[in-house]
């Protein structure tokens, strides 16, 4: 029975929130695995709007049980601030449990990421600004503190001495910034430890034994492949592993146990932060699409760089994540103009590339090369079947299907929960 895996396919905000959300009502459990509150999803429930940072959208879907897997970096603020506005609007949260050995994002972590990007100047990554790199950094380099770890003072104030020994370092003597104190650090952490404990759980072991009694489990990435720590834009690219071999690691289960890979791809692109980006438009096209598209990011608000749709990208991650459906999302976005261009392959210095080069060099100043498809002008967001598309519509998807290499199972067509057309059912 199905462990379907969902992934972000550009470099994020393809609506990875809204596919979870549709698989709801089948889904009895839901895992983020990567990650944290930099991811931010919107879902579009009725008349009501929900945007999620760190907790999983699929947390939205009455009786789901929601799991933060080990993976994952939390901000227990963050998490606690989450958990009570969804209170405050009658969500049910009580099926949520979350990984003893997820990893804690601590106040160090937020300020070095504010730092060291200033330090950077030109050569910012434009990170949220949340601690995410430290986080990881820290985890890494086995400094880390892990959620079981506030549950004993003693081990916990040890690991916080530990971390903070270089940093206290790094942050007076060159970022000219105060030395923070490990009793601020536990006690911090310690005020949420009796809240958190009855969360807490073998979350690998949970998920094996509801995969074996044949329940279905979502796991949800957030980010993207252009932004996975491996496989992205490196740098340019957040720090966990956002593709879906990252969906074994980061929950603990078996990658035999992941049957549908499904990949969220926008049928434009866009990107938030520095990096490269072919595509990419500066004109009255990009207003157009960051305007109808309302492509503003939903934790920092910062307008997203808006581009076309670019093919090559989607066949990269159809590779990388071993993608058995797409998702083609804010089809409707594309509604009115007279033509769309797709990119097909990229001119690097005269050469023409099929796929996206081995050299990022190569990939900072590839050129697009555009095929063009002629739009369509009648409102599709109450197309509920392929037939009731218009054809032009109909075959821009099937163009970029056919480029693809794999199959287009959902079309999205407007951003609540209903505007979709299934042609392949994502559940069987
Ligand atoms: P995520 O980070 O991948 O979950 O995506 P975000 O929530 O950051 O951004 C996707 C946005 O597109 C959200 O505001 C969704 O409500 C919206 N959305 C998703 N699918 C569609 C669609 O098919 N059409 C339109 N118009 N909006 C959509
Ligand atoms: P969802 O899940 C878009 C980008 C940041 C920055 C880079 C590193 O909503 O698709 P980080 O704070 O992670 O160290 O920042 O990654 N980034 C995202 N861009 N959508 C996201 O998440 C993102 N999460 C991180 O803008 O360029
Ligand atoms: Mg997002």
């Amino acid at each position: 029975m199905p462990g379907i895996v969902i992934v972000g396919v550009q470099w994020g905000d393809e609506g990875k929130g809204k596919a979870t959300d549709l698989l709801g009502e089948r889904t009895d459990w839901v895992v983020k695995f990567n990650g944290g509150n930099n991811a931010g999803h919107t879902v579009v429930i009725g008349d009501e709007k929900y945007a999620l940072h760190l907790l999983p959208s699929g947390i939205l879907s009455p009786g789901v049980n929601a799991i933060i897997g080990n993976g994952v970096v939390v901000d227990l603020e963050v998490l606690f601030a989450e958990l009570e506005a969804l209170h405050a609007r009658g969500v049910d949260t009580s099926h949520l449990r979350v990984s003893a050995n997820a990893h804690i994002i601590t106040q160090y972590h937020r300020t070095l990421d504010k730092v060291t990007e200033r330090f950077l100047g030109k050569r910012q990554i434009g990170t949220t600004g949340r601690g995410i790199g430290p986080a990881y950094a820290d985890k890494i380099n086995r400094v880390g503190i892990r959620v079981q770890d506030i549950f004993d003072e003693n081990i916990l104030r040890q690991k916080v001495e530990g971390a903070l020994d270089q940093k206290n370092h790094l942050l007076v003597k060159i970022f000219n910034r105060r030395a923070i104190t490990v009793d601020e650090i536990v006690e911090d952490l310690l005020s949420y430890a009796e809240r958190l404990r009855p969360m807490v759980a073998d979350t690998g072991l949970l998920l094996n034994d509801a995969l074996d009694a044949g329940d279905v489990v979502v796991f949800e990435g957030g980010q993207a492949t252009m932004l996975d720590v491996d496989h992205g834009t490196y740098p340019f690219v957040t720090s966990s592993s956002a593709t879906a071999g990252g969906a074994a690691t980061g929950s603990g289960v078996g990658p035999n146990r992941l049957d549908r890979i499904v990949g969220i791809v926008k049928a434009y692109t866009t990107r938030v932060g520095a990096g490269p980006f072919p595509t990419e438009l500066f004109d009255e096209n990009g207003d157009f699409l960051r305007s109808r598209g309302f492509e503003f990011g939903t934790t920092t608000g910062r307008p997203r760089r808006v581009g076309w749709y670019d093919a090559p990208i989607t066949r990269y991650a159809t590779r990388v994540n071993g993608i058995t459906d797409l998702v083609l999302t804010k089809l409707d976005i594309l509604t009115g103009l007279d033509q769309i261009p797709v990119c097909v392959a990229y001119d690097i210095d005269g050469e023409r590339f099929d796929e996206i080069p081995v050299n990022q060099s190569d990939f900072h100043h590839a050129k697009p090369i555009l095929e063009y498809f002629p739009g369509w002008k009648d409102d599709i967001s109450r197309a509920r079947t392929f037939e009731d598309l218009p054809l032009e519509a109909r075959e821009y998807v099937l163009a970029l299907e056919a480029m693809s290499g794999t199959r287009i199972s959902v079309i999205g067509v407007g951003a609540s929960r209903d505007a979709v057309i299934v042609r392949h059912d994502l559940v069987d």
